[in-house]
């Protein structure tokens, strides 16, 4: 992969810290705006952090109108609600504070707010006219890196399928990394969420599309969840492991923002979409078996993510130390809890075909470093539904 032309942007501003939050009106004038949209959904509501964030706006006499009726893996419907409330209190912003069902969303309507027609227009990559308006983004898990991408990934309720929009114009101005955000965040989503951010950091890591650049971003993200995950999930107020774990998912955005991912998340939309399994549950399910399967198309980068994780691979041939990051994989999601296996959510095998169906249709299957065929995709299933990888 070193010898590859690329070009590489990433166009969000990122201020980090403890109680960087309280910063949000400084972000708000610089972007020149008058009156926000605060989006965010009932988990943020119930958790005191809308209040947070009001109190912070209110202090600061910034304008404000609360749009919190966000559902996880966002509908195409309720972006829709939101912009109808943007146009009519005459917001010209958006502040979007919580997970990435919310980040998406709210980047979402403020794409709407300033390009014409109707959302399903802006189905696919690089199809927004113009420049969304404004968004400051408060992520409150650590785990999609919405803050900083070009994606929204919402649910097409009425044809029954996930989509993505993908546009420059869609990525946040201005992304606040607030570790103070996310300790109430429970350890089950914690775990789940933070596996959401190193599938992004491997699948960016080792696949086709991958640069220099993508490598170094990725490889620190790698180093960062294997490091602060286990502490994050288990001592939920470590502020430390809270604040890396940010800093770990808003990097992996920036990695995989436009090489894409991989079979993993090529499998998550039609999981999520058809058996209800939240994002970051269904990455780490898949993530170990994927690995395995392409491990031989690519021993050295595995190798290198092992050493990342700080296995034993000294003295090791190449294929066993590669093997070892499946095992540094296994090991992780055992310590944070995460024993589920596909079959827990309903998926039988009759329904394979089904899933195949709509995972051959994602744009992250061609640039997976090993390309699958439908028996390798039913093998692949048959292991995340039985939990024997
Ligand atoms: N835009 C991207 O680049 C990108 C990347 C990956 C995934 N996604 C999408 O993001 C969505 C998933 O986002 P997610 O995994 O962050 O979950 P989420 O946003 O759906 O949140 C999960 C739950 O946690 C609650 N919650 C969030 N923060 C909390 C906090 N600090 N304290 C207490 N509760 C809190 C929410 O209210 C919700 O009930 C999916 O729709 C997925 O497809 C987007
Ligand atoms: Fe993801």
């Amino acid at each position: 992969m070193t010898s590859k032309t690329f070009e590489f942007y990433t166009p969000t501003e990122i201020r980090c810290g403890q109680g960087v939050l309280s910063t949000l009106p400084n972000a708000v004038r610089e972007l020149g705006l008058q009156s926000v949209l605060l989006v965010c959904d009932p988990g943020v509501v119930k958790a005191g952090i809308k209040d947070r964030a009001a109190q912070v706006l209110m202090q600061a006499n910034i304008p404000f109108t609360v749009f919190s009726d966000i559902e996880s893996d966002p509908t195409v419907d309720s972006v829709n609600a939101g912009l109808v409330i943007a146009r009519s209190n005459g917001s010209d912003g958006v502040v979007a504070i919580g997970g990435g069902s919310v980040l998406d969303a709210g980047k979402a309507i403020a794409l709407m707010l300033t390009n014409p027609g109707s959302i399903q227009d802006y189905f696919g990559v690089d199809k927004a006219v113009r420049a969304g308006a404004p968004v400051v983004a408060i992520p409150t898990t650590a785990g999609t890196g919405s803050e900083v991408t070009v994606w929204s990934v919402l649910s097409d309720t009425k044809n029954d399928v996930k989509v993505n929009i993908g546009s420059y114009f869609n990525c946040p101005r201005i992304a606040l990394l607030d570790p103070e955000l996310t300790v109430t965040l429970p350890a089950p989503i914690t775990a789940a969420t933070g596996m959401d951010a190193l599938t992004h950091s491997i699948e960016s890591y080792v696949n086709k599309n991958s640069n220099l650049i993508v490598e170094a971003v990725a490889e620190k993200s790698i180093a960062l969840i294997a490091d602060n995950l286990r502490k994050a999930v288990l001592q939920g107020d470590n502020l430390d492991a809270r604040c890396n774990m940010l800093v770990a998912s808003t990097l992996a955005g920036i990695a995989f923002n436009r090489v894409r991912l991989g079979l993993a998340h090529a499998f998550a939309l039609p999981l999520g979409n058809l058996f209800h399994i939240p994002h970051g549950l269904v990455n780490a399910i898949m993530l170990a078996p994927v690995m395995q399967f392409n491990l031989p198309a690519n021993f050295h980068y595995y190798a290198r993510i092992a050493k990342l994780f700080g296995q034993p691979v000294d003295g090791l041939s190449l294929r066993d130390a590669a093997h070892q990051s499946v095992v540094a994989v296994q090991q992780l999601k055992k310590d944070i809890g995460l024993t589920q296996t596909l079959a827990d959510f309903g998926l039988t095998e009759d329904r394979f075909d089904e899933v195949i169906d709509e995972a051959l249709l994602s744009g992250n299957i061609a640039v997976n470093p090993r390309s699958p065929t439908r028996d390798d995709m039913r093998h692949l299933l048959t292991q995340a539904m039985r939990g024997d990888v």
